[in-house]
């Protein structure tokens, strides 16, 4: 597909971090970009910045996701593009300590099901949503493609914890590795639609959820990579985002982009 200003994108998670990258790079490229997210303020910074709209989404609210897509719509027209990066990482044992009395704790339930909730319940229904839309467009006037039939691309965010979790990360990895095994059939699904869907696997990226951390927690992660010998940049994963966009015999695939990782169990 190629990336212009005929071409409209919604981007959750949008606000921050591998979001933000990818709602920046696809604006660079013309693109009418639409992010959903949680965080308003920063946003709404952003929308401005990059030309775009900024619709208040909680991915796990389906009244809100339906909002979004309507408001998103009517700004921008039919999206042929959506990035999923909507997420949070929660860290907890499957039996934990109790801080008080040390004795062993069970994992708090609402915790795990909230990450479920955000990273792929809340993947799936804007997946579902946005394709439903892209399936009513005519295929897009690329070099080949309108003899293909393509009318949209999806791009999800899962995480190398869906093939690697650590200790701490069954709720996260739990989550990530049902977008990643949901990635092949909902490609299968969407064939006669004219819409691709892959996945990427982030490893561990320069971003607000990694620079909350301690710095020599993020040195330690740094140095557990065996090359390049560093953190990713969002802006490398936005580069990931766009070529699985433009590539129109990529699909039903995830691909890790982790400098060779493979994650330890702590
Ligand atoms: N940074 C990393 O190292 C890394 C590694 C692997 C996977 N990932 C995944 O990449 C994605 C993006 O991560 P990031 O590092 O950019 O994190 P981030 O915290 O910088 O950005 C995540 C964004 O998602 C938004 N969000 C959270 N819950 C939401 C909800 N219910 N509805 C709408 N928006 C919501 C947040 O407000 C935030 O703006 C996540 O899915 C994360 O799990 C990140």
């Amino acid at each position: 597909m190629n990336l212009d200003s005929s071409v409209a994108a919604v981007v959750t998670g949008g606000a921050s971090g591998l979001g933000a990258a990818t709602a920046r790079a696809l604006a660079a490229k013309g693109v009418r970009v639409a992010i959903f997210d949680l965080n308003r303020e920063a946003g709404e910074v952003l929308a401005a910045e990059i030309g775009g709209v900024f619709c208040d989404v909680n991915v796990t609210d389906e009244a809100s996701v339906i909002a979004g897509f309507e408001k998103a719509r009517a700004a921008h027209g039919q999206e042929r593009v959506l990035v999923n990066c909507a997420g949070i990482a929660p860290a907890a044992k499957t039996v934990g300590k109790n801080r008080e009395t040390g004795e062993p704790k069970a994992h708090d339930m609402a915790l795990f099901e909230k990450a479920i909730a955000i990273n792929l319940v809340g993947t799936f229904r804007c997946i579902s949503k946005s394709a439903a839309g892209m399936a009513t467009l005519d295929p897009v006037d690329a070099a080949g493609s309108r003899e293909d039939g393509l009318r949209g691309a999806i791009v999800n965010t899962a995480s190398v914890a869906a093939q690697d979790g650590q200790i701490g990360q069954a709720a996260y990895a739990a989550s990530k590795g049902g977008v990643l095994a949901m990635t092949l059939p909902v490609a299968r699904d969407l064939m006669n639609d004219g819409v691709r869907v892959n996945t990427i696997l982030p490893g561990i990226f320069e971003t607000p959820m990694i620079a909350g951390m301690p710095e020599p927690v993020q040195q330690a992660l740094a140095a557990m990579v065996p090359f390049p010998k560093r953190l990713g940049k969002p802006e490398e994963y936005a580069r990931l985002a766009l070529f699985l966009i433009e590539h129109d015999y990529m699909n039903g695939e995830s691909v890790r982009l982790d400098g060779a990782i493979r994650m330890g169990p702590k």
